[in-house]
């Protein structure tokens, strides 16, 4: 990359900032940090700080449900199976198996702390999803999953005398001295900016899907995490791979709605513009094939009828069932005047989930000593190259019982460092011309859904490639005063891993699809991509 990252986005001197002091710090109010927060030992103190509110993680927004080895009849050796084969041969065996025989246990957790689950009689109602080789998506309120684990969660939390909140904060920059992370520079509007010194830190971000136009990912998803933790200095690990979702709404000035898999685990068909039922022309699995092929199934389609989507239909389904089952999506379609239960839905791929992201132990622990990450901005080696579908809340749980126990124990054994340290980054000279900073990130999302979306060429990646590199010379040049300024940055700086990454593997592989060359490279390529910076 032709433009060097500063190490810090801001200029500060601990003489003229707040200083904060806490054990254990959380970075991120989705289900990864707060079930983080809920591992810490009750002794220790824990801030949590999210740049929104606790509700606005995309955990929240997850509809579909979580999937656990939960029915009498079926096996982890089967949910590892279809882990392992939607993951392209990049799951790494070990975590897959200690993440899905841990799920279980999780979920009876959630069940326990008062979390409804959708039942049938006694037991859990189990959905189906693609690549899964039966039902076993535990799911609420039919199709808020994300918004009832959540708020289950919260509720625990509310419980913890030794958690703080800081909602509406955004983290500018991680604090790391002689290689150790030891805390962050934050920002909020009432205090500014805050220096926060933790024993131990914890990364549970989410996601990137904000780098596209298309995107199922609420507006927080920008990639911060990933961004602030390279430039500390931590590893970053298969930043090519995005997933795109299949399903997303696709209708003028609707924000992109997920429209969940599960309609699909349901019977719900894809149809074009035709009426044409394509699935099977593509995979034998059809509908419930993998989310890659489903995806480039789509855009193939799109492409042969020269239409800007194709159609999710759930017409030949029980209506009342339909209504039961789907409330959330039924209410987003009638707003643009669809009935699920008589119309078709206009749908299209778009981005959804970050497979890529902070390398992690399987303790959660990153490359960088004292920072540990939980969820959606780890690649901790679950979902390879390409997630299995509600495979991700169970990870989110798992690794942040994990990381928050070892931020524990490891901040539990440190009793010397509470003080402030003579950290400092010199304020530069800004240009003075003004940039319009929402036009750059409207024509990044519109490059990268262009250039590495579905599908990627060489061409199409050293064109994003050069245009990133001519933003970033100018946007990182500067130092920004608020969150706008800050996120572009980061989005700079993970848009333009992901492109090096993905202009890097010269094959084809789970959800990076490279057109110029169309299969798997099993001989050179089934490894990983890794990025670091030297600091
Ligand atoms: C969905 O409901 O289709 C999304 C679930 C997931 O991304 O795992």
């Amino acid at each position: 990359m032709s433009t060097p990252t500063a190490r810090y986005l801001v200029p500060f001197h601990p003489k003229q900032l707040r200083h904060f002091f806490t054990d254990v710090l959380i970075v991120g109010g989705g289900l990864a940090g707060l079930r983080a927060a809920l591992a810490v030992d009750e002794k220790l103190s824990v801030l949590v700080v999210t740049k929104d509110t606790l509700q606005e993680s995309n955990s929240a927004y997850a509809q579909g449900g979580i999937a656990a080895v939960l029915a009498e009849d079926d096996r982890f050796e089967d949910h590892v199976a279809d882990t392992l084969a939607a993951g392209g041969s990049l799951c790494d065996v070990e975590v897959v198996e200690q993440v899905i025989r841990e799920a279980p246990e999780r979920i009876r957790e959630l069940v326990d702390w008062g979390a409804k689950f959708d039942r049938l009689g006694n037991q859990l109602a189990l959905g189906r999803e693609g690549a899964h080789g039966r039902q076993r998506i535990a799911h609420a309120m039919g199709d808020a999953t994300g918004k009832e684990v959540i708020r289950t969660v919260i509720g625990q939390i509310e419980k913890a005398p030794n958690v703080d909140i800081w909602e509406n904060t955004f983290t500018i920059d991680l604090l790391t001295c002689e290689g150790t992370c030891r805390g962050a520079i934050l920002w909020n509007r009432r205090h500014g900016r805050t220096m926060v010194w933790a024993k131990q830190t914890i990364l549970a971000t989410g996601g990137a899907g904000q780098l596209y136009r298309e995107t199922t990912n609420p507006d927080v998803a920008t990639g911060d995490g990933m961004a602030i933790a390279y430039r500390a200095g931590a590893e970053l690990r298969d930043t090519e791979f995005m997933q795109f979702h299949p399903t997303v709404l696709y209708i003028a000035g609707s924000s992109r709605n997920l429209i969940s898999e599960a309609t699909r685990g349901e019977g719900a068909r894809l149809i074009d513009r035709y009426g044409h039922r394509f699935m099977a022309d593509y995979d034998p699995r059809g509908e419930l094939a993998p989310r890659d092929v489903v995806s480039l199934a789509i855009v193939r389609q799109m492409e042969k009828t020269k239409h800007p989507n194709v159609y999710l239909d759930m017409t030949h389904l029980d209506a009342a069932k339909v209504l039961a089952r789907f409330p959330s999506i039924a209410a987003v379609c009638a707003e643009f005047d669809l009935d699920i239960t008589r119309d078709r839905i206009p749908v299209r791929p778009g981005a959804h989930y970050m497979m890529g992201g902070v390398t992690v132990d399987t303790a959660g622990r990153t490359t960088l000593p004292g920072l540990w990450a939980a969820g959606e901005v780890t690649s901790s080696g679950l979902h390879g190259a390409n997630r299995l579908a509600s495979n991700s809340l169970s990870e989110a749980m798992v690794y942040g019982v994990r990381a928050g126990h070892g931020a524990s124990l490891a901040a539990a054994e440190q009793h010397d460092c509470f003080h402030a340290l003579p950290l400092e980054n010199e304020r530069i000279d800004s240009p003075s011309e003004p940039l319009n900073l929402a036009d750059i990130r409207n024509s990044l999302a519109s490059l990268m859904w262009r250039s590495a979306g579905v599908r990627r060429d060489a061409e199409g990646l050293g064109e994003a490639a050069e245009n990133i590199d001519r933003w970033r010379r100018y946007v990182l040049g500067r130092q920004f005063s608020d969150p706008t300024g800050w996120e572009l940055q980061n989005m700079l700086c993970v848009a333009r891993l992901m492109i090096s990454a993905a202009l890097l593997r010269e094959e084809t592989r789970g959800a990076h699809v490279r057109t110029d060359f169309p299969e798997a490279d099993d001989a050179y390529w089934n490894r990983h991509t890794t990025f670091a910076r030297d600091v």
